[in-house]
């Protein structure tokens, strides 16, 4: 079996799934966790069916619950020495602008982004530090972490705080031979996404037309660039967050 194990949140549907499958192509023991055990189950039936080599494993972990989050880690740190990934990508978005959104939905939103993210982070260093290469945090952020959309405000402000975590634990985790980076996706084929459309909350065409490269992205097209960063090839690259968005945020155009 492969000693480089990785955990991804959020790992059952969308841009955790292509993430995942990605890790196991590159031969990586993998455990995705989520809130949806048949999801689950389904995503680590596809995942085995890709690469039988590897281990694969789904665990139920609601990223806004410290003890789940602390009982899920103790279970990895059963199943392996070290872990060589963490991926955060377990997110929601909930489109309320700042005048109407309920305390509830602010905090819902931020505990899951954010909070989140640091709180698995903390509860896997132990083992991202005993891993004998190194080891990689990627949180997947989005162009709301540097941008602002009305109606987006508990988002926008979730990704933000995001990109800030991640250039500070990647200064305090390098000593431990720990890299820590982000990614920013653009709009991204997933539910989080198709819901919007759905519900006549994005606009596909108006939004494609602002894209330089005219479409959304796929979810594989934002996972090769989270496992570059997970690999080697970005040894040198810590702190940052890398923006994959099909080139809508360098759009000045009016
Ligand atoms: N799709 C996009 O256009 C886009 C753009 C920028 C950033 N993102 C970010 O990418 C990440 C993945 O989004 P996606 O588009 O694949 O969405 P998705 O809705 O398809 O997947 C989100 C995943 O997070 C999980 N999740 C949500 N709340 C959770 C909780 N409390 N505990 C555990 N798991 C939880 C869901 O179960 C799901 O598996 C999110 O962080 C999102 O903010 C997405």
């Amino acid at each position: 079996m492969s000693s480089w194990n990785a955990v991804v949140t959020g790992g059952a549907k969308g841009i955790g799934f292509a993430i995942s499958e990605d890790l196991v192509s590159r031969g990586f023991n993998v455990v995705i966790t989520g809130r949806d055990s048949a999801a689950l189950d389904a995503a680590v039936q596809r995942l085995k069916e890709s690469n039988p080599k590897v281990s694969v494993t789904g665990k139920v972990m609601d990223v806004r619950d410290l003890d789940s989050i602390t009982t899920t880690f103790a279970e990895i740190g059963e199943q392996f020495e070290s872990l060589s990934a963490l991926v955060n990508c377990a997110g929601i978005v909930i489109r309320e602008d700042m005048e109407t959104v309920s305390d509830d939905t602010w905090l819902t939103v931020i505990n899951t982004n954010l909070t989140g993210a640091f709180r698995c982070s903390k509860a896997a260093l132990p083992l991202l530090k005993s891993a004998p290469a190194g080891a990689s945090i990627v949180n997947i952020s989005s162009i709301a972490g540097t941008l602002g959309i009305a109606g987006r405000t508990s988002y926008t402000a979730s990704k933000a705080g995001l990109e800030g975590l991640t250039r500070t634990m990647a200064l305090e985790l390098a000593e431990f031979g720990i890299r820590v980076n982000g990614v920013a996706p653009g709009w991204t084929r997933t539910e989080m996404v198709d819901r919007g459309i759905n519900e006549g909350k994005i606009d596909h065409d108006h939004v494609s037309s602002r894209i330089a490269l005219k479409r959304f992205a796929e979810p594989m097209e934002i996972a090769t660039v989270v496992n570059f960063l997970n690999s080697d090839e970005a040894s040198y690259i810590t702190g940052q967050t890398i923006v994959v968005d099909g080139g809508i945020t360098i759009n000045g155009n009016t």
